[in-house]
Order: C-alpha cells, then sequence, then structure tokens
C-alpha cells in the first residue's frame, strides 16, 4: 500500500486526465483515474451506468474506486468530478497532497457542453454547470490543498502550475 503522489480534484472536463498524464511523466510515475476504474470495474461506459443503473449506482461504484485508488496508487491520481459529494472522500485526501483544478463558466461550456458523454450537462450545459459548480465549489476547496486555474493556460502550464505549487 502506497500514497498518491498528487490527487487531482475539479469539475469534469478541467483537464484532469490530460495534466494527470502530464505530471506523471514529468515525475516518472503512473496516472490512474477513478472513472477508468469504475468503467473497468462494471464493464460498460459512464453513460452506460447512468442510463441503466441509475446515478446512485454510479456513486456507490465510484466510492469504492476512490478508496482502494487512494490506499493504493503510489502515483498521480484523478478523482471523477462528483468524487467530492461523497461524505466519506474527505476523509480518505486528509494529508495527502491535493490540488483542486479549476475553470470558468464560459471555459466549461466551451470545453464540455455539447458533450453528451456527459451524462449530467446533456440539457442546459451553462444553466446546469452553474448549479453544479455552486453545489460543489466550495467541495473542492475542503479536500485540496491549493487551487490552480486553468483557464487561458495550455495542459503544460498547467502540469507546471501544479508542480510549482506542490
Ligand atoms: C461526473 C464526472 C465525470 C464522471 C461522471 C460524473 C460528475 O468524471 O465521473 O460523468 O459528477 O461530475 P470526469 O470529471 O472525469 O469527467
Amino acid at each position: 500500500m502506497s500514497a498518491p503522489l498528487i490527487v487531482l480534484v475539479g469539475p469534469m472536463g478541467v483537464g484532469k486526465s490530460t495534466v494527470g498524464e502530464l505530471l506523471a511523466d514529468r515525475l516518472g510515475t503512473t496516472y490512474r483515474d477513478t472513472d477508468a476504474d469504475v468503467v473497468a470495474a462494471a464493464g460498460k461506459s459512464i453513460a452506460e451506468i447512468f442510463f441503466d443503473e441509475g446515478e446512485e449506482r454510479f456513486r456507490s461504484l465510484e466510492r469504492r474506486a476512490v478508496r482502494d485508488a487512494v490506499a493504493e496508487h503510489p502515483g498521480v491520481l484523478a478523482l471523477g468530478g462528483g468524487a467530492v459529494l461523497d461524505g466519506t472522500t474527505r476523509g480518505l485526501l486528509a494529508g495527502h497532497r491535493v490540488v483542486y483544478l479549476s475553470m470558468d463558466v464560459d471555459e466549461a461550456v466551451r470545453r464540455v457542453g455539447l458533450n453528451t458523454a456527459r451524462p449530467l450537462l446533456a440539457v442546459n450545459p451553462r444553466r446546469q454547470w452553474r448549479e453544479l459548480m455552486d453545489a460543489r465549489r466550495h467541495l473542492y476547496e475542503d479536500v485540496a490543498g491549493v487551487t490552480v486555474a486553468t483557464d487561458e493556460r495550455t495542459p503544460e502550464e498547467v502540469a507546471q502550475a501544479v508542480l510549482d505549487a506542490t
């Protein structure tokens, strides 16, 4: 069992996987993300889990994936955007180097607004994004030691800012 070097949290589309892979390369370690773990455990895509079995089932698979990854993964770890909704996540992350990648609404709608693979934003991306961030912003800030804004930065610049800040 070993602890992650860096845990990335933040909303969908903010670039956790792209930045996470870059960080893992820079640190000579491996990248893991809990969405991929959930997909592997369920044997179907996230959209299929939501539509076939509901969000609650997805959250329960995600809770397990977060617990296992935080306990086992020694490299860079990214959590699904909603993982902070679970009350257990905060305790699991205590003492880890956690970075919140943030972005503003316009950037979010540009990046994920029309992506139907993300079931939480399928109807009215701008309104849904605002509601989602109003509900979650403080949760990201609570679990993370630092916040790195991604607006108008390339993934390489964001990765560098994460390294500078941790
Ligand atoms: C979700 C974010 C997604 C994925 C699922 C739900 C959310 O992860 O876990 O669609 O609730 O914000 P990414 O942040 O990796 O896209």
